[in-house]
């Protein structure tokens, strides 16, 4: 059954994926949206950061991977959505002056599973308050409609208190970087954020055409990562020759990819065009790789081991959590008070 759903699928992808057809002409914000390698990879650790199990070493900033260019974040919320199996935190890094929010998407199913549901999403939710923008209505109600967004929401007013107007970038691989291009779509549309940064990385297309192009002047300083063969951006499609009907991703993408062979190769990362769907970038190239999919800037983006949706928290943490009646929890401290020191093992 599958062989020849991915048979029939392979006949439409051809059919339809090729770059005739005209574009959808969008407009453009003149804010130009500024790659800066180094904030990008700084980024990258802390979407790696957020596959992390252990909740207490996430939680105290000691993870294996809370290191490095993160080294002084301080976490001010952790929520784990038990429920829908998604997780966040979000704190301050006063290297970058910035609040850091992080997401990661639902890691239940095996992720071949996830990938292969991708081709079928449909656009199926109208974005409230935007005339003929649709989305994925798994994708927008991960964010919206679950405790994700109300935990968010409430450390960021926090940091806010403490810290006073600092910047705010929201990051996530995949799905939960689906879901940080819906948190800095909200924060800028609902909460009068100034200074959002979103930066995803191996982000699925989350909406159309009509969508993209709000997206793109509400939050301008957007960075799509792609890298090489990943599969997940080009999913859900794109057919060019319905460009309103389909998926349309947001600029601005920055494609990673080699060039060279043997022991000359060069590593280039491509700023590309302000489209969306630029054809010179990820879309030159066939999306058939998972294993791309999963390792950015040489960063991780996977957890250590596949699990269903386990939780790791152990009694020193029990005085910073909130329990719901679902299960759902978060781990909070407050801003103002010293940062944590928990004896790890
Ligand atoms: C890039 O970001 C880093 C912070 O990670 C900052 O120190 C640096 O000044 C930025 N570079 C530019 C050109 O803005
Ligand atoms: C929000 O989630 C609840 C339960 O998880 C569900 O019953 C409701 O239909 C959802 N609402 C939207 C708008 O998706």
């Amino acid at each position: 059954m599958g062989q020849r759903r991915w048979l029939i699928l392979a006949v439409i992808v051809c059919l339809f994926a090729s770059s005739c057809g005209r574009e959808l002409q969008l407009k453009h914000n003149d804010k130009h949206t500024v790659y800066n390698h180094t904030l990008v990879k700084t980024l990258v650790e802390y979407a790696s950061a957020v596959y992390m199990s252990d909740l207490t070493e996430l939680f105290s900033w000691t993870c294996s991977r809370c290191d490095g260019l993160t080294k002084g974040f301080e976490v001010i919320e952790l929520i784990v959505d038990v429920q829908h199996c998604l997780q966040g935190y979000v704190g301050v890094a006063k290297d970058l002056k910035a609040i850091i929010v992080a997401l990661r998407g639902t890691q239940e199913h095996s992720l071949q599973n996830w990938i292969e549901d991708l081709y079928w999403k449909q656009l199926d939710l109208n974005y409230p308050g935007m005339p003929d923008a649709m989305v994925h209505h798994g994708f927008f109600s991960a964010y919206h409609n679950t405790t994700i967004r109300p935990g968010i929401l409430t450390a960021i007013k926090e940091a806010k208190e403490i810290y006073g107007d600092l910047d705010i970038m929201v990051t996530g691989h995949s799905m939960g970087g689906a879901m940080a291009a819906f948190c800095g779509l909200d924060l800028s549309v609902n909460h009068e954020a100034q200074n959002v940064q979103v930066v995803t990385f191996g982000q699925p297309r989350v909406g159309n055409a009509a969508f993209a192009s709000y997206y793109s002047q509400l939050v301008p300083n957007t960075i799509r990562v792609t890298n090489e063969h990943d599969i997940v951006p080009h999913l859900p499609p794109y057919y060019s020759y319905f460009p309103q009907k389909t998926y349309h991703h947001f600029p601005r993408e920055v494609w990673l990819y080699e060039i060279g062979w043997g022991s000359l190769v060069y590593r280039v990362e491509k700023v590309c065009d302000n489209s969306g769907e630029d054809p010179t970038c990820s879309r030159s190239v066939t999306g058939n790789s998972i294993s791309d999919h999963l390792v950015y800037y040489g960063v991780e983006l996977k957890c250590e081991t596949w699990r269903s949706c386990g939780i790791m928290t152990d009694p020193r943490v029990e005085d910073y959590r909130k329990t719901d009646i679902q299960g759902n929890f978060i781990l909070s401290r407050n801003p103002a008070a010293p940062v944590l020191r928990l004896n790890t093992h």
